[in-house]
Parts: structure tokens; sequence; C-alpha cells
């Protein structure tokens, strides 16, 4: 595996792959690298020439500075994970390499009501940092596939709105992966490491309160199913910040099913300090 820690190492390295028809996939992600990464770097491996993977903990997406202190960084680990799993090239920038003019850039990218919700809404500013580095990322990596995970389903959604925006539709195709779970269910997740023995344990109920909406949600109506979840969340010992029933494509909140809208139920909730999220598809 090659480690490039400069954007213009990697534009180099990687523009001389693109002029011998190298197609180049691409995994963003910040580290802490499990096995839900590692089926992102796969997927790429099966369909393109070169996968490359990035790691930065990206301030700018941090709306809590004691989550960003707190994110786990374990990167010998995770170079030992990407060479063991045969990734070509790691990109590892610093924060002046990815913000060489300091975090206030004037970019803002109209995402509009997608990012006012879920996330957006318990995580002001949140998805303005995602898109900031993830539109820095693509400029230097410049991949024909962007490899993301189902389980950030409205970070996909956003980011697909981004590359719209951003006129590389036409260019860079996305590629969305199932969520890799435990075997409880739990969604695997870089935060998942500083959840406490008891406090794991129970985690797995964001799971089931998920799992209940779907197996429940022919038969019973949408406000008592997301009480019901709740209440699955609550005797876990769960803060729920959202528990959402919403339309796959718009994210639009749905009370009442049609019996054919194509459905989503989405969770936000706090173990104690750690904050979790999950979504499952519906029908
Ligand atoms: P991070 O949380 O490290 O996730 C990197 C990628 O791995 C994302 O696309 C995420 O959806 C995917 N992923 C995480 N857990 C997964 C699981 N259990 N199964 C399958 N895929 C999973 O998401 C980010 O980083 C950042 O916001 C980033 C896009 C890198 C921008 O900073």
């Amino acid at each position: 595996m090659v480690l490039l820690k400069k954007s213009e190492d990697v534009y180099k390295w990687l523009d001389t792959q693109q002029k011998k028809n190298a197609i180049i996939g691409f995994i963003p992600t910040m580290g802490a690298l499990h096995n839900g990464h590692i089926s992102l770097i796969e997927a790429s491996k099966i369909a393109m020439n070169i996968s490359v993977c990035s790691i930065f903990i990206n301030p700018t997406q941090f709306n809590d500075p004691k989550d960003f202190e707190k994110y786990p960084v374990t990167i010998e680990k995770d170079i030992e994970f990407l060479e063991n799993n045969g990734c070509d090239v790691l990109f590892l920038p610093s924060i002046k390499e990815i913000y060489p003019n300091g975090f206030d850039d004037k970019i803002n990218f109209e995402i509009g009501y997608l990012e006012t919700i879920l996330e957006g809404k318990y995580r002001p500013g949140h998805f303005r940092g995602v898109c900031m580095v993830v539109n820095r990322l693509l400029e230097i990596v410049n991949p024909d596939c962007l490899y993301l995970g189902q389980k950030d389903y409205q970070q996909c959604k956003i980011i697909n709105k981004l590359i719209e925006l951003t006129g590389k539709k036409n260019k860079i195709s996305i590629k969305i992966c199932p969520t890799l779970r435990e075997p409880d269910g739990l969604a695997m997740s870089s935060r998942n490491i500083r959840l406490n023995k008891s406090d794991r344990i129970k985690a797995g109920a964001l799971y089931q309160s998920l799992n209940y909406i779907k197996n429940n949600l022919a038969t019973t109506d949408i406000p008592l199913l997301k009480q019901k979840a709740n209440n699955i969340l609550a005797d876990a010992g769960f803060k729920v910040d959202y528990l959402e029933i919403a339309d796959t494509n718009s994210l639009t909140p749905v009370n009442k099913w049609n019996g054919n809208q194509k459905l989503v139920a989405l969770a936000a909730a706090h173990m104690n300090e750690v904050r979790l999220i999950d979504n499952i598809l519906l029908n």
C-alpha cells in the first residue's frame, strides 16, 4: 500500500494511473477502522482497478468539540488493517493539507431541506462540514466511484446532492454499501469502542427498535409504531434525539403509510456519552 500525506502527491500519483486508464474507487473515512469500512474497500476492489482510502478526522463536521476530542484514533492499527485488506493507497492528510486557508472558507453548498432535518437538526453545521471535506477530498482524489455506507443514510443523500451541485455527477458515481452489524444487530461504528461493557450490551436495542418498526409496519399505525420503538430505546437506557419514519428519497417524515411508499426508519440516540445512529429500509 502506498501511503501519501500531501494532496499534490495523491493528485500526481492518481493522475498517472488514470492516464493508464485505471478506474479509481474512493473510500473516505475518519479512521478507527472496523469491518464496515473494510466492506467498502472490498466492494471497491471488486469493481475498480485502484482503491484509495482516506483517513481524516474532520474538525469542521463536529458540532460538539468534546465529541471531536474523544473521537477514537487508532492509526497504526488502521494502516495494518488496510494493508491486510489490499487497499492500494492511503491518503493521510494533515488539517493544513485539507484546509490550507483555515476553516472559514466561504464555500456554502445549497443543500436545502435535507440538511435541516434529522442529523442536521440535532448537529447544526455537521453536514456543512461533511460537504466541505468531501468536496475537497474529491478534488484531490478525482475518483470514478465513491463508496459510502448506508449506515449514514442521510449523509449519502447529502453527498449525492453535493456532487450534483458541484457538477461532478457525470464523472463520479456513488455506490452505497449495506450496513455491517455485530451479531446482536448493533451497526459497526468507530464510536462503539467508547461504550463500556454494560452499555454495549444495552446498545443492541437501537437495532431492535428499528426492527420492531419493520416487523410491525403492515399492521400498526405509524404514531403507535414510533411510540413502541421509543419505549424499547427508553427501556434500554437510551436518550433519544430522533426516531423517524421517512420517505427513502426525500427523507420527509411519513405519518400515514399508503402501503406502497418506500420507507426508511432512522434513529439517533445517546447511551450515556456515546451518540449512536442507525437506520433500516422498511419495505
Ligand atoms: P466514517 O464514520 O469513518 O465512515 C466512513 C464510511 O464508512 C462512511 O461512508 C460510512 O457510512 C461507512 N460506514 C460506517 N460504518 C459502517 C458500517 N457499519 N457498515 C458499512 N459502512 C459503514 O462518514 C464519515 O466517516 C465521514 O463523515 C466522512 C464521509 C469520511 C467525511 O468526513
